[in-house]
């Protein structure tokens, strides 16, 4: 009997383990690329790019001082997604994937993720890294979460309102935003090492929380030794919750 070899071949082809080897690739490739189907420009965007090549850790790897704070208020006793936007060489988001968050973090150096990931490894946790610039890449997946820390004075001010729209919108109901961004005020200088940020109007960040419940707003001045001349910032902290509909009436509420 004379017999069709494609379509032996076909009849013995697990389908559907092929479409699930083939998906497979695809969020592998993906996520060598970029996150979720993102591709970063290859382009140095700022000075940090070249500050993180040494061999030390840029900004050290002890937590920052938000992290404590956020975990006192949010306390992972369930798997918490969190995205840290902007996490340098990863020190603070390896602190929360050491404290039981589930962690997402981007920052737009390619030598800040390379040490971030070296971090994570030293520590033996899983944090999905990747590169992104936050003026192209947006959410499209939700977060209970998302902290930030000295980074969002390179928000390009026209890009503000859409960027922290986009965060918001994909917060979870009872979920976070833990945000400091340096402000300007007339007392103080530009600091001597700038890095090419603009800071923001004094109370400008409280303003996006309107509608959340503000567990804490503050503004601070320090000094600061970087680029080692002794200089000050001025630094406006939130740490604002998203209420469900309701205002967690099922849970005691508010
Ligand atoms: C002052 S550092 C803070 C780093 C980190 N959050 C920390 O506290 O260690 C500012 C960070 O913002 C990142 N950054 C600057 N512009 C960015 C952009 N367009 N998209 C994403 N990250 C950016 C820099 O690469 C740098 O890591």
């Amino acid at each position: 009997m004379a017999v069709n070899k494609n379509c032996m071949l076909f009849q013995h082809t697990d389908w559907s383990r092929m479409e699930l080897r083939l998906a497979e690739n695809i969020a592998r490739f993906r996520k060598s690329r970029g996150y979720m189907g993102y591709i970063p420009k290859k382009k140095a965007v700022t000075p940090y790019e070249e500050r993180y090549k040494i061999e030390e850790y840029y900004w050290g790897t002890m937590p920052g001082e938000m992290c404590l704070e956020l975990l006192r208020r949010c306390y992972p006793t369930r798997p918490l997604r969190l995205l840290e936007v902007g996490c340098g060489e990863g020190k603070d988001a390896v602190f929360f994937a050491r404290n039981g968050y589930q962690v997402t973090a981007f920052d737009v150096t390619e030598s800040g993720i390379e040490k971030a990931k070296r971090l994570a490894d030293i520590h033996q946790v899983e944090v999905n890294f990747f590169r992104a610039d936050l003026h192209d890449y947006r959410l499209d997946e939700e977060f209970d979460v998302i902290y930030s820390s000295g980074v969002f004075h390179h928000i390009l001010r026209k890009l503000r309102r859409e960027i922290l729209e986009n965060y918001i919108a994909h917060t979870a109901p009872g979920g976070m935003h833990a945000i400091n961004v340096f402000v300007e005020k007339p007392f103080i200088p530009v600091p001597p090492d700038s890095d090419g940020g603009e800071n923001w109007v004094s109370g400008e960040l409280f303003t996006y929380y309107r509608d959340w419940l503000l567990e804490e707003c503050r503004e601070t001045v320090f000094d600061c030794r970087s680029g080692r001349i002794g200089h000050k910032h001025c630094m406006d902290t939130v740490f604002a919750r998203k209420l469900p509909e309701n205002g967690g009436k099922e849970n005691g509420g508010f």
